[in-house]
């Protein structure tokens, strides 16, 4: 699978937020990664449809929304008008997780589920079949420029040798917090083929090198045994 770099906007210059994914894009970016926080389900506030609608209007790469908030069901329409091409959503914030999965289908989007640390990939078992993208998140969600969490590493073998099973090698595994070139190193080898990166991308002074510097840091998958 062909590795995806994924900047994430939660550490550019938010007064100017076209021109940092403009930069992005010249940079090779493949994705663009929006971080959406509620102040409720994270402790942060961040932005939401209005925003991803104006910048999916110059975005030229997919944008891939990450939503931190409690309650996602009342604003999937919002975000799939406003542009997503991903919406992914927190396992720990759905009562229905199946019911959510299959509404951003149904609306014509791409269904994302992202795990905290503390959630087992268990969490997946019973919606193999309904979800486009898993999203890994390797620091609890909320703040750019958190320390990585190496602990959560095995979860992203477990979660791509589920997928391997059941015969869907194409779910994208994305892995979200404290990716730079050693990390990236780590999850690749662990099965991620998505690595969304904020602070050493638009905390970096070559945003290009830094981009170029996570592909180059890709490592061959660890052989799994699916026995
Ligand atoms: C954190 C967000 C991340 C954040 C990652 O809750 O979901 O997307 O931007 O930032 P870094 O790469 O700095 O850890
Ligand atoms: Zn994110």
């Amino acid at each position: 699978m062909t590795l995806v770099i994924a900047p994430s906007i939660l550490s550019a210059d938010f007064s100017r937020l076209g021109s940092e994914i403009e930069r992005a894009e010249a940079a090779s970016a493949d994705w663009i990664h929006v971080d959406v926080m509620d102040g409720h389900f994270v402790p942060n506030l961040t932005i939401g449809a209005p925003v991803v609608k104006s910048l999916s209007k110059m975005a030229k790469v997919p944008l891939d929304v990450h939503l931190m908030i409690s309650r996602p069901d009342q604003y999937l329409e919002d975000f799939a008008e406003a542009g997503s091409t991903f919406i992914t959503v927190h396992a720990e914030a759905c009562r229905h997780l199946q019911r959510t999965l299959a509404h951003i289908r149904s609306i014509g989007k791409k269904a994302g589920v992202a795990l905290n640390p503390a959630t087992p990939p268990e969490a997946l078992a019973y919606v193999i079949e309904d979800v486009d993208l898993v999203l890994i998140m390797t620091v609890n969600p909320g703040f750019g420029g958190q320390k990585f969490i190496a602990e959560v590493v095995p979860k992203i073998t477990a979660v791509r040798q589920m997928f391997d099973r059941a015969g869907k090698p194409d779910i994208h595994i994305s892995v979200d917090g404290g990716i730079n070139p050693e990390t990236a190193k780590i999850v690749t080898a662990a099965g991620a083929n998505v690595l969304v990166a904020g602070s050493s991308i638009y905390g970096s002074k070559d945003i290009g090198k830094a981009i170029a510097d996570l592909r180059g840091a890709e490592a061959p998958r660890t052989k799994i045994s699916t026995k």
